[in-house]
C-alpha cells in the first residue's frame, strides 16, 4: 500500500488488544476501516494481527514501561503515517483489601491499569495534535462507581481513570475527544481466571449473571461496539464522560419487592 493510501485510512491503537475486550475492539475498529495497532505484552497476540491481515500490526510492549510505549508509538506513526484513536484497554485484576495489599502489588496494579493510560496518552497526543484531531477511549469499569470486596487497588485505579479522562477532555478539546467506557461483568480470560480462584466457579458465574438486570454476562463485542461507536464520526459530541455498558448492574436497590 502506498503512503497516500495509508494516510487516507485512520489508525487506532488498542492496548491489551490480544485478548478479551481489547481483541473485540480491534475487530470492530478494523471492520470499520481502521488500521489497527495491537500493543500487548503477550507474544501470542501476533496471531491476532495476522488474523486481521494487512492493515494490522502487533508490537510486543509492556504499556506500563515508558520507554517501550514511546518507541512503540513512534513505530506505529512511522508505519501508518498517523494516529487517530487510542484505546487504553490493558489491565490486570488483583484481589486484596487495603491492609492486605503490599506496596509492590499496589504499584503493579496502578502501573498497569492507570499509569499505562497516562503514558500512552502522553506519547500519542502530540501526534494527534499534529493532525489536529484524535479520540482517546479509556477502558475503566463499573468499579469506578460501585465496588466488590477485596479489590482495593483495582477499584481505585479504575476510578482514577475517570479523572484522567476528564483532564484529557478539558486540556485537549476541542481537537481531541476523550471518553471512558465502564463495562459490567464481561466474559473474557480475565473473568474466567478470576472466577477460577473460587471454590465453586460455576456458582460465582451464575451470581455474576444474576446481578445484571439483563440476566446475562456481557460479551467482549458488547464493549467493542461501544468503543467503535465512540471512535467514529457518529460520536463527535461525546467527550469527558464515563459511559456504562453494564446490563444494568448495580442500579437496582431493594426494599420494595412485590409479592
Ligand atoms: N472482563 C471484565 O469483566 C471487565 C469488566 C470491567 C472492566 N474490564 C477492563 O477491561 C480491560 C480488558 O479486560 P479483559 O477482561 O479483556 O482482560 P484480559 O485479561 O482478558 O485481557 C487483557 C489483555 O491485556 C494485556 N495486558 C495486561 N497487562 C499488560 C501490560 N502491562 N502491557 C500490555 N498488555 C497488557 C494481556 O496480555 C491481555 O491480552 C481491562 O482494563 C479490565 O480492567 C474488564
Amino acid at each position: 500500500m502506498s503512503m497516500e493510501q495509508k494516510l487516507a485510512k485512520k489508525t487506532a491503537i488498542v492496548t491489551g488488544g490480544g485478548k478479551g475486550i481489547g481483541w473485540a475492539a480491534c475487530q470492530t475498529l478494523h471492520r470499520d476501516g481502521f488500521q489497527v495497532a495491537i500493543l500487548d505484552r503477550d507474544e501470542a497476540s501476533q496471531s491476532r494481527a495476522d488474523e486481521l491481515g494487512e492493515n494490522a500490526l502487533f508490537i510486543l510492549c509492556d504499556v506500563s514501561d515508558e520507554e517501550a510505549v514511546s518507541e512503540a508509538i513512534k513505530n506505529i506513526e512511522d508505519k501508518f503515517g498517523s494516529i487517530d484513536v487510542l484505546v487504553n484497554n490493558a489491565g490486570i485484576q488483583r484481589y486484596s483489601t487495603v491492609t492486605e495489599t503490599t506496596v509492590e502489588e499496589w504499584d503493579l496494579v496502578m502501573n498497569v491499569n492507570l499509569k499505562s493510560a497516562f503514558l500512552c496518552a502522553k506519547h500519542v497526543i502530540p501526534y494527534m495534535q499534529k493532525k489536529g484531531q484524535g479520540v482517546i477511549i479509556n477502558v475503566s469499569s463499573v468499579q469506578a462507581f460501585i465496588s466488590q470486596q477485596n479489590v482495593a487497588p483495582y477499584t481505585t485505579a479504575k476510578t482514577a481513570m475517570l479523572g484522567l479522562t476528564r483532564s484529557i477532555a478539558v486540556d485537549y478539546g476541542p481537537q481531541i475527544r476523550c471518553t471512558a467506557v465502564c463495562p459490567g461483568t464481561i466474559d473474557t480470560p480475565m473473568l474466567r481466571d478470576s472466577i477460577a480462584l473460587s471454590p465453586d466457579p460455576q456458582e460465582v458465574y451464575q451470581e455474576c449473571v444474576d446481578m445484571h438486570l439483563l440476566k446475562r454476562i456481557g460479551t467482549p463485542t458488547d464493549v467493542g461496539e461501544l468503543i467503535a461507536f465512540l471512535a467514529s464520526d457518529k460520536a463527535t459530541f461525546f467527550t469527558g464522560q464515563a459511559i456504562r455498558v453494564d446490563g444494568g448492574l448495580g442500579i437496582m436497590v431493594g426494599g420494595s419487592k412485590r409479592s
